[in-house]
């Protein structure tokens, strides 16, 4: 007998009012359909820890394609479809998002052919999940909204803090689920349930089988944890490191470079600077330990030009053989003149790796540019009189790493300088 419990106070607590009251739509539109809607998902487990979360992904049973039509007959707003899986997202007109999807058996796309989407019930579509805790949905159709639908525990299993899987071949069936496993112990600070573990262990070798976009778009998730660190040795545990490269790793050497990465990130989001997802690679770059033939492999992973670009970078700034020591003595300002161009995923990632050293100095190069003011900018400069030219660039610089070292300069002051500096250039 599934556990019900009403969690509409929870919802109305939790959640935007806006998001709230699509919900009831929603659901007071699917009985008018003789549709049952479910929220599920990571967004229910969420709603039940706590936690922010405002995707809402929704399963009706019935068809995803024909509902959303449906609300966009009557509520207008906006409908895209995608067929194979009977899905569709529907955008109200306040302009919030809801993916709307059949309840369906087959969960995967298989790498071969697409399966044919058999549309079923909420429970068979919950037992092809990934984890109980994820196998949870919330009725939203009118006579039984906010009850909980927990066919398989997770509601337990959170209490327990423990991943549970719901069939025995679901890491091997989808691979991907090791590092989702990974992720969520990370996240909730949950452990694998011992049956569950051992399945992970066996199924580790079946890694091999996924396509390396696959694996990237989950490993993405996995480096922009809080805890990357953590995340790393435990992949270790699960010798799952050499699954992902074919040429072998030092991960002894590499562990060290991680933890100092992650150290800095936690310092970068205690000052609330945001980092890009893209540090993501700058992890998978540091397991490689700038190794040629590990490192080239990272390409394949490669989902963006932000992510292609952050290893060409790093990959230089290795190259350039810089001399730690020269590095350390180099003044603030000269370090910007130096570093100004260089985004800071590769900047920082690249400094992590000089672990013998105090590079402390470094980093807080880094923090520093974070707050720059820039005071002056090209149209000051023609203010004061400048042509437009290339040389803009370098005065702009030389501005801002004035700034770094004097915080509190005044425009007026940097004009001045900047003055100073350039006019003796022009005369020559
Ligand atoms: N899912 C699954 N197996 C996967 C990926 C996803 O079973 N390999 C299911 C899970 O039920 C999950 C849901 O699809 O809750 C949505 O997937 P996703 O958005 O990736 O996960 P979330 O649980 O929402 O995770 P996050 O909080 O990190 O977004």
């Amino acid at each position: 007998v599934p556990l019900k419990r009403q969690l509409t106070q929870t919802m109305k607590k939790q959640l935007p009012s806006t998001i709230y009251s699509v919900l009831k739509l929603l659901g007071k539109e699917a009985g008018r359909l003789s549709m049952r809607a479910y929220l599920i998902g990571g967004t229910v487990r969420d709603l039940l820890l706590n936690r922010r979360n405002e995707d809402m992904d929704i399963v009706v049973e019935g068809d995803g394609i024909d509902f959303a039509l449906h609300m966009q007959e009557h509520y207008g707003g906006h409908v895209r479809t995608h067929e194979t899986f009977r899905t569709a997202t529907w955008k109200h007109p306040n302009g919030y998002k809801v993916d709307l999807t059949s309840a369906r058996t087959e969960y995967y796309d298989f790498p071969a052919a697409l399966p044919n989407v058999e549309l079923s019930t909420i429970k068979e579509d919950l037992f092809r999940r990934d984890f109980t805790i994820n196998a949870m949905a919330i009725c939203l159709h009118e006579e039984a909204f906010g009850e909980l639908l927990d066919h398989f525990n997770g509601l337990k299993d959170l209490q327990k803090q423990q991943l549970r899987v719901l069939y025995n071949l679901s890491f091997v069936e989808d691979p991907t689920r090791l590092l989702r496993a990974i992720r969520f112990e990370s996240r909730f600070n949950f452990r694998l349930s011992k049956n569950t573990e051992r399945l992970a262990h066996e199924s580790v070798t079946h890694i091999h089988s996924v396509s390396k976009p696959r694996l990237a778009s989950e490993l993405i998730r996995l480096f922009n944890e809080e805890d990357p660190f953590v995340c790393v040795m435990r992949m270790d545990t699960f010798s799952l490191l050499n699954y992902l490269f074919q040429s072998p790793l030092d991960t002894n050497l590499s562990a060290k470079h991680i933890k100092t990465l992650a150290g800095w990130q936690v310092v970068l989001r205690d000052k609330s600077v945001a980092v890009h997802s893209s540090i993501w690679i700058c992890y998978m770059a540091l397991l490689t330990t700038m190794n040629k033939e590990s490192f080239d492999e990272l390409y394949d992973f490669c989902l963006t030009k932000e992510d292609i670009k952050t290893l060409d970078t790093l990959q230089s700034l290795t190259k350039q053989k810089i001399d730690l020591e020269y590095l350390l003595n180099l003044s603030l300002m000269d370090l910007h003149m130096t570093f100004a161009h260089i985004n800071k995923e590769p900047l920082i990632a690249w400094f992590s790796i000089f672990t013998e050293k105090n590079t402390t100095k470094l980093f807080n190069y880094i923090l520093k540019r974070e707050t720059l003011r820039r005071t002056i900018d090209g149209e000051d400069l023609k203010r004061a009189g400048y042509n437009p030219s290339p040389l803009f660039k370098d005065m702009l610089l030389y501005s801002e790493s004035l700034e770094l070292t004097s915080p509190h300069i005044s425009r007026e002051e940097l004009l001045k300088a900047i003055h100073t500096k350039y006019s003796v250039n022009e005369n020559l």
